[in-house]
Order: structure tokens, then sequence, then C-alpha cells
């Protein structure tokens, strides 16, 4: 089959994550007979230093007619000045809003040669496998109005939290169909004692639970779902949650396995059944200090990449003859510097994603 793919690297590690990644996908290509064509375009601090805009239009346009879009990192401290007119981030959040990207899938999958990488207790942490599903087009990070003001008693400001009932029941059903498609256990976050929208987020997910009689359905306060993350995070198995609080809890849960440099993520433009539009993407930044030297960890874009085979290509076989070949260099002892230990093989970002490469094509 014939597949087309926006690839956006961005800054930092970016462009050498993704370098790897579609390395990666060139052998799946050649092993399972599949034609990826790439479109190459800028995004983030690229884009400001290209174009003085972090998206154009031009880059929109060509990954609204791809199948899908692969995504390195963006930002830096170029261009961190808080008094900067423009930003990184804001070629992100123009894209995730533009192409409609409502559904971030944020899986959290604690590896058992891994599990002595973290800073937590091997107890603990043992058999995590959760996904967040975070809203990702909506709520406080978008909600007008949205500015600062001079008043006579000072500077005023204001970020607002709102939904539609729409947009809160299309989130509330990928978590469901998620859940139903794993451990049939959802849990739904918010912060219903506190907030008018999380009553309603509430309420919304009470009544189309009817629809799903065999998921279980439990709520949470951010709050609570904080502490319990890391207390019992081998309880959860899929949580779904407003856009600022799945920003929070993610890089909370991300910590469980050990290293960013791990995991993958998904942003839909639908309920994941069947061939999604969706943009792929490492949950690490750029990191830049660490960018030009071969050292960043490719794996959270490989696997990203697996998503994309699963979500927007339907690939499933195709996606875990990547998931597995990463499981099976790890378990041979080769670590990026990241997640390194005693006594085992430190590799290179090139090296690992030829380790990978190879290790597919054996299969
Ligand atoms: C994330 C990031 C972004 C966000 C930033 C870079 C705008 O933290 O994807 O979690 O806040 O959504
Ligand atoms: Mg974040």
């Amino acid at each position: 089959m014939e597949f087309d793919m926006a690839v956006l690297p961005g800054d930092g590690v970016g462009p050498e994550v993704v370098a790897e990644s579609l390395k990666v996908l060139q052998v799946v290509g050649e092993n399972f007979r599949h034609s990826f064509h790439f479109h190459n375009g800028l995004v983030g601090g690229i884009a400001i230093d290209t174009y003085g805009t972090a998206l154009n239009e031009e880059t929109v346009n060509m990954c609204e007619k791809c199948d899908a879009v692969l995504l390195g990192a963006v930002g830096g401290p170029k261009w961190d000045d808080p008094q900067a007119k423009v930003r990184p981030e804001d070629g992100l959040l123009a894209l995730r809003k533009r192409l409609g990207l409502f559904a971030n899938l944020r899986p959290v999958k604690v590896l058992p040669m891994l599990v002595n990488s973290t800073s937590l207790k091997p107890e603990v942490i043992k058999g995590v496998d959760l996904v967040v599903v975070r809203e990702l087009t909506g709520g406080i990070y978008f909600g007008q109005p949205k500015k600062q003001w001079q008043t006579p008693e000072g500077r005023q400001v204001v970020d607002t939290l709102a939904y539609s009932e729409a947009e809160i029941e299309r989130i509330l059903r990928v978590g469901f169909e998620l859940a139903r498609s794993r451990g049939k256990k959802l849990i739904s976050v918010d912060k219903a004692n506190v907030l008018e929208s999380s009553r309603l987020w509430r309420q919304i997910a009470i009544e189309i639970s009817a629809d799903y009689p065999d998921v279980e359905l439990r709520h949470m306060l951010a709050d609570a779902c904080a502490m319990r993350l890391i207390q019992h995070p081998s309880e959860f198995d899929v949580l779904v949650m407003e856009n600022m609080f799945g920003d929070i809890l993610t890089d909370e849960a991300s910590m469980l396995a050990g290293s960013m440099g791990m995991l993958p993520s998904a942003s839909l433009a639908g309920t994941p059944k069947g061939k999604t539009f969706g943009m792929y993407e490492p949950i690490h930044g750029s990191a830049p200090s660490r960018a030009g030297q071969n050292m960043a960890n490719p794996i959270a874009t490989i696997l990203s990449v697996a998503m994309m085979l699963r979500y927007s290509f339907e690939l499933e076989t195709e996606a875990q003859a990547i998931e597995n070949a990463v499981l099976a260099i790890l378990e041979q002892g080769y670590r990026t510097y990241d997640i390194m230990s005693e006594g085992k093989i430190k590799v290179g970002t090139k090296e690992m994603g030829d380790l990978i490469g190879q290790r597919i094509k054996c299969q």
C-alpha cells in the first residue's frame, strides 16, 4: 500500500530522532511491501527563523493532504524570550487546532528490563500499562477571553476554561472506546468539587457510560489522581481528562517509565476505529543541550511511528513488528544515555535506530 506522510522534524534533537524513525519505517516498507512517501515541512523555531511564523499555511495544507503527520520536537533557548511575539510552541498548538487533533493518546508502559532505571521503587511501577487520553484542542488552552490588560489597580489577566457538550462527549467516547479495546476500566479525571466545566464533564461521562456497559467508569479528582499515579500506578488502565490536567498528569505519568525518551504519543482527529488522521510525536521536548551529539534516545519517536501504523494506516502487524524490535534490542542490553545502567551497552541515536531497523529485517 502507499501512504503519504508529512514530516516535521522541528528543533533541537527533533531532526535526529525523526531521521532514525524514518529509517525504521523504510525497513518496514521493504519488509511488508509498502511505500511511504515523505513530505518535509517546517514548524517551531526553525519555521520562525525561516518564515517569521511558527507555522505557515503551506505546511498546514501539506499536512491536510497527507495520511498522517510525524513531528519531532519544537522549541529551544534561542526562541525563549518571554516578550517574544511568536514562540515555537505556538506552531504546535496551531497545528493541533487547525488539524482538529482533539484526542491525544499518551501510553505509559513500564518495560520489565527498565524497571530499575526509574526513581520509583520497582515493586510500585511493575506492570504499569496505562493510557492517558488528553483533550487537546479545547479547555483552558484555547478558551476565550484569554488576555492581559491594565487597570487603575494594576494588571489584570484572564484565561478561560470553556467546553461545548459535543467536545466533551467526543473525547469521552475516545476514552470509552480505548478502554473497551484494553482492560475495560476508564477513569474520568476532573475537578468537579470546584469547576463548573468538570461538573458537566462528569455528567456527560455518566450519561454516555450507558453505551458502554462493558466498561467500568470511575471518576477521580485531578489532585487525587496525581497522588494515586505515583502511589499505585499499576491500577490504571485508561484515563480521560481536560487539556491542562492532561498536560500536567502526563508529565508525571511519564516518570513511571523512567525516561521521557521512551514514550510515544498520538494526536487523533477522530475515534481510533478504522483509519484515523493523526499526528505522532515523542513526548519529550527538543532537549537543546543534547542536540547534534548523537545522544538522544530515538525510541519514543520510533514507537510513535508504530502508533501511526496502527491508528492512521491500519497496519497492526507492522506496528507490532516495530514494538517487538524495540523490546528485543532493549532485551539484548542496548541503551541510550538516558536509560543506561551498569552492565549495559551504551549506544547513540543512530546506532539505536540501526539496531532496531536490523532487528525488523530479521523478523
Ligand atoms: C505537551 C507540551 C505542550 C503542551 C507545549 C510544548 C505547548 O507540554 O505536548 O505536553 O503544553 O501541550
Ligand atoms: Mg506537556
